[in-house]
């Protein structure tokens, strides 16, 4: 009796998965290039916007002296708008198809303000108030640079971002300049 060959495996060949489909690249209008630029802009202004946040709120916390209260109060309601609007820019980032900055030491390295830190000899109030000026000041000037490659780059919406940012951070810096006069 002939020795019946064993069977054969026959290769099933797989039957490929549906195709997972893919994200499909940015196409808003705004060419590459220039989205590029204005989301470096915007990753510059979120490092300066986010260190003058903390050190508004480092200040909220340490302030000591006769303008305690009123300055206590004051930079509370800088801080808490100041913290609404990260989220804004950070998110105007996205949208244009980069990674937001999102760590201190990103902050650090593309921030144009020093950190003050918060420790036993803290700065006076009138030094607090002083470096919240050309904190805020630091802010306007980078808002400025990113608001005019917006513009260069039609992109609107940041424009109108950065429109607003200025707005307030301008009169930020006028409310805490009139103090020291
Ligand atoms: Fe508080």
């Amino acid at each position: 009796m002939a020795k019946s060959k064993p069977a054969t495996k026959t290769k099933k060949k797989a039957t490929p998965l549906a195709a997972a489909p893919s994200a499909p690249n940015v196409d808003i209008g705004i060419s590459t290039g220039a989205r590029k630029e204005i989301a470096d802009g915007l990753s510059h202004f979120l490092a300066d916007a986010y260190t003058l946040y903390l050190k508004t709120h480092n200040f909220h916390w340490n302030v000591t002296g006769p303008m305690f209260n009123s300055l206590h109060t004051m930079f509370e309601g800088q801080y808490t708008e100041q913290w609404g609007a990260l989220d804004e820019v950070a998110e105007r980032i996205r949208a244009l198809g980069y990674n937001a900055p999102g760590s201190y030491a990103e902050f650090v390295k593309l921030t144009s303000i020093p950190e003050e830190p918060g420790l036993s000899n803290s700065a006076d109030w009138k030094e607090m108030v002083r470096q919240l000026v050309v904190g805020n000041e630091a802010v306007c000037r980078t808002a400025r640079v990113t608001l005019k490659t917006a513009d260069d780059g039609h992109d609107d919406p940041t424009v109108d971002l950065m429109t607003q940012r200025l707005n307030t951070h301008e009169k930020y810096a006028w409310m805490l300049r009139s103090l020291l006069q």
